[in-house]
């Protein structure tokens, strides 16, 4: 979908299809009263009949008399004194749902009615762009047919009533890039894991460094053995598939400039290994490589923009399989730090792999490092499907990115790291086991990497419950796409 932004008479404007939005009370935005006006008072007559007071209430009308438009679709922001971001995300979410099977192939969004609410005209055109091109995604790659019909307008216009200026448009640019970052990580996420090996992320990012000149290393079974990660290796040997581990860099600040450090799980499948799952719902385990895919997708974002920031990204990928080779319950490896591990659990093998990369981002002495991953499903019984967890161990730090979730709406919940946990991990044969027990997992979890982060800033996001939908709208999601997004424009002053 391309995105522009124009200024024009809304009842004079040529395109498949009109969006107004209007509050269910008091004075209807100036677009709209135009558009109403033009209608001789058939628009104002036909909302109060027809459209639902809640916020992202739809009615599309197929025609309206002295408009240009050849339909019109109004949604519904609430009532006013009620208005918020989680309205406008409604509305927009809405009419994202509604545009993406319509068969309109332009599209034009009053936007002037948009922020009568009071928000902002930058930050509302970046969440409406980055909100509809996202409502737009399709994923049919491993079909055999593609659908003939497309997913949403070719072209979506915002008018306004006055000029735009540069921020305006920026922001245009920066939800476009966001969706595009989010669309290759729900992309890479809903691949199956006979198509998304961790060879297939290695490609991904060597086509993300061949477009955007970015600077790439990948290390094979070999390479990983040489550099000592033996906790990520234990996982890697129960597999004929080869592991690969991802060091992607991004250079668009000042040479000086400690980076940010993503860091990706990327298991393209869990069986649990020799703790085999059960095998209900174990196809869902393609997506535990949603972490490592939401650093590919960020990647996209911040070249797309050119972001004046320094970005690594590390992500150790392997598949988790149960085989004559597999590790077992009770073998103890050591770590790229140095530490040892009682593995007691194959199936805690995320921690295993994200410690030894941990451990490799010492030595680009980070500004900070946010991990990403599938980790517990113990932070699904915490949080559902709603919100990220979010551990770390500096405040500001978390305050940082839950703040980015809050503004992006792409929402995390912070948990503590109190030290009183860190005795679950106790083992009576390595310096450490690879589970806590029952009680809080996605804190011992936590608690187990946090003795990998120890030399920088650290932030970890468990994405168990948000990384995907399961049942009839099972996929991927492209979170935290958006909130690490968000952060990193921060990081970068805009
Ligand atoms: N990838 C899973 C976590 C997971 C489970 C994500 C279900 C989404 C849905 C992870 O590798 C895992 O298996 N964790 C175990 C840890 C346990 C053995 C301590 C879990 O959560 O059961
Ligand atoms: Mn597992
Ligand atoms: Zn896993």
């Amino acid at each position: 979908m391309e995105f522009s932004i124009k200024a024009a008479a809304p009842e004079k404007h040529k395109t498949d299809c009109l969006i107004l939005v209007c509050f269910a009370s008091g004075e209807p935005g100036p677009q709209l009263a135009a558009i109403d006006a033009a209608s001789n008072g058939l628009l104002g007559k036909l909302l109060k009949r027809d459209l639902d007071e809640k916020a992202g209430s739809l009615l599309a009308l197929p025609t309206l008399p002295g408009t240009a438009a050849e339909r019109v679709l109004i949604a519904s922001l609430g009532k006013r004194a009620e208005f918020n971001d989680k309205a406008l995300r409604s509305a927009l979410a809405a009419i994202g749902k509604w545009l993406a099977s319509s068969k309109a192939k332009s599209a034009a969004l009053c936007a002037t009615d948009l922020i009568a609410g009071g928000l902002a005209l930058p930050a509302t055109l970046r969440t409406a762009t980055a909100l509809l091109m996202d409502a737009c995604y399709r994923f049919e790659s491993v079909r055999a047919k593609p659908e003939d019909k497309p997913a949403g307008p070719a072209r979506l216009e915002f008018v306004l009533q006055g000029k735009s200026d540069a921020a305006a448009r920026l922001a245009v640019e920066q939800g476009a890039a966001i969706a595009a970052g989010q669309s290759l990580a729900r992309d890479l996420g809903n691949l199956p894991a006979n198509y998304c090996t961790p060879s297939t992320l290695a490609d991904t990012a060597k086509s993300l460094a061949r477009e955007y000149k970015l600077k790439l290393k990948v290390y094979d079974r070999e390479g990983i053995e040489e550099l000592g990660m033996g906790s990520f290796l234990a996982v890697a040997q129960g597999t004929r598939e080869e592991p690969r581990f991802i060091v992607l860099e991004y250079k668009g600040g000042k040479a000086k400039d400690a980076p940010v450090v993503l860091v990706g799980k990327g298991i393209t499948f869990d069986s649990g290994g020799i703790s085999l799952k059960p095998g209900e719902g174990m196809d869902e385990m393609k997506f535990d490589m949603c972490g490592a895919a939401s650093v590919l997708g960020c990647f996209r974002t911040i070249a797309k923009l050119s972001l004046p920031i320094n970005l690594v990204g590390l992500i150790p990928a392997t598949e988790n399989l149960p085989s004559g080779t597999a590790v077992k319950p009770g073998d103890v490896v050591t770590s790229l730090s140095g530490q040892t591990i009682e593995i007691l659990n194959t199936d805690a093998e995320g921690r295993l792999i994200l410690c030894d990369a941990l451990t490799y981002a010492e030595r680009f002495k980070p500004a900070c490092v946010v991990d990403i991953a599938t980790l517990t499903g113990a932070c699904i019984i915490a949080l559902g499907h709603h919100t990220s967890g979010l551990l770390a161990n500096d405040d500001d730090l978390a305050a940082e990115l839950l703040k980015a979730g809050q503004a992006s709406g792409d929402r995390a919940w912070q948990l503590p790291l109190f030290d009183e946990y860190q005795e679950q991990l106790k083992s009576n044969f390595a310096d450490m086991a690879n589970i806590g027990g029952r009680p809080a997992g996605t804190i011992t979890a936590a608690c187990f990497l946090s003795r990998y982060a120890k030399a920088y800033k650290w932030a970890h996001l468990d994405i168990a419950g948000t990384a995907w939908k399961s049942g009839a709208d099972k996929g991927a999601t492209g979170r935290p796409v958006p909130l690490l997004a968000e952060f990193l424009l921060k990081r970068a002053g805009l």
